[in-house]
């Protein structure tokens, strides 16, 4: 009998360790039956560790891995060879952003960027679903952290929102190419969430949003349970919350060329 289970990528904080503490106390408000086991994926083996402890039933199991190069990808295959699971939910939440002008920022800066947001989440979709296939539970999910960043280009953020705009759009490609597979992808879209990524994105400089978008922070463990409950709907995309549901009509509405010169003149204010 071949084990049921989740993977969930940036697991050491933030939005991917909401969703494993969920879903290591889920008693069916998420899937009928619970896993097996989580893979917890992240560099950050301590954190990894205290999470394992913390969930307490022995069920998330840590893998420490760098997706920012070749050698992580490759340690989540062979382990998936090895063991043959079956894969019930794979949550692509790892993801990184560098505040400030490409021009200013060293180049690991961008292939860092480039290699955890697209490259990581496209090839762990690739090494994951032939392990995927519908079950009790109904059909296999993937769900893609992706944000509302990716709606239009951000001057000063700019390959972070590029990434994004991937994110979405590989995402609705992926989740036509494997609806045949029952396997459903929903990608979501946040604005500000309340974790570790402004810190890390501006190096340190700011803990937490300092401009307007101060007023539209949410918690990660809500987002976190809305975004379960968008995927067991099997829904596409998922914009949360209500301010960026605007922003996305806004999007689709306002020129670009209008949007940039806005962004502009506030980056070079
Ligand atoms: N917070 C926001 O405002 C916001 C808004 C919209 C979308 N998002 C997206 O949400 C996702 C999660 O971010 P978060 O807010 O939870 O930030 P976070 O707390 O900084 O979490 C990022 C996670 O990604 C992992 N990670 C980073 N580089 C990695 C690498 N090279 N290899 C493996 N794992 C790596 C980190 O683990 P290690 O450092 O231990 O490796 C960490 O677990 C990201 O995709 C982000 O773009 C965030």
């Amino acid at each position: 009998m071949h084990q049921r289970i989740a993977i969930v990528t940036g697991s050491s904080s933030g939005i991917g360790k909401s969703f494993i503490e969920l879903l290591a106390n889920d008693n069916g408000e998420f899937f009928k039956s619970g896993f097996d086991e989580i893979w917890a994926v992240a560099r950050r083996e301590d954190a990894l560790r205290e999470l394992a402890a913390s969930a307490g039933n022995g069920k998330v199991v840590p893998v420490v891995a760098d997706l920012s190069d070749d050698c992580g990808i490759k340690i989540i295959e062979d382990r998936l060879k090895a063991e043959e699971p079956l894969v019930g939910l794979l949550i692509n939440s790892a993801g990184m952003g560098v505040k400030g002008p490409v021009m200013d920022k060293p180049d690991k800066a961008l292939s860092d960027t480039i290699s955890i947001n697209c490259s990581a989440l496209s090839r762990m979709i690739r090494i994951t679903a032939p392990y995927m296939r519908p079950d009790g539970n109904g059909n296999a999910k993937i769900i893609n952290i992706a944000s509302s960043a990716g709606f239009l280009p951000q001057p000063g953020f700019a390959c972070y929102a590029a990434s994004k705009s991937y994110v979405i759009s590989f995402s609705r490609a992926m989740s036509c190419e494997l609806k045949s597979r029952g396997i459903d992808v929903t990608a979501v879209c946040p604005g500000p969430v309340a974790t570790d990524f402004q810190r890390r994105a501006t190096d340190g400089k700011e803990t937490d949003f300092t401009d307007w978008r101060k007023n539209f922070v949410i918690d990660p463990v809500k987002l976190s349970r809305k975004s379960l409950k968008a995927s067991a709907k099997g829904r596409r995309m998922f914009v949360y919350p209500f301010s960026q549901k605007l922003l996305h009509l806004a999007s689709k509405i306002v020129p670009v060329s209008w949007i940039l010169a806005f962004e502009s003149k506030a980056v070079n204010e």
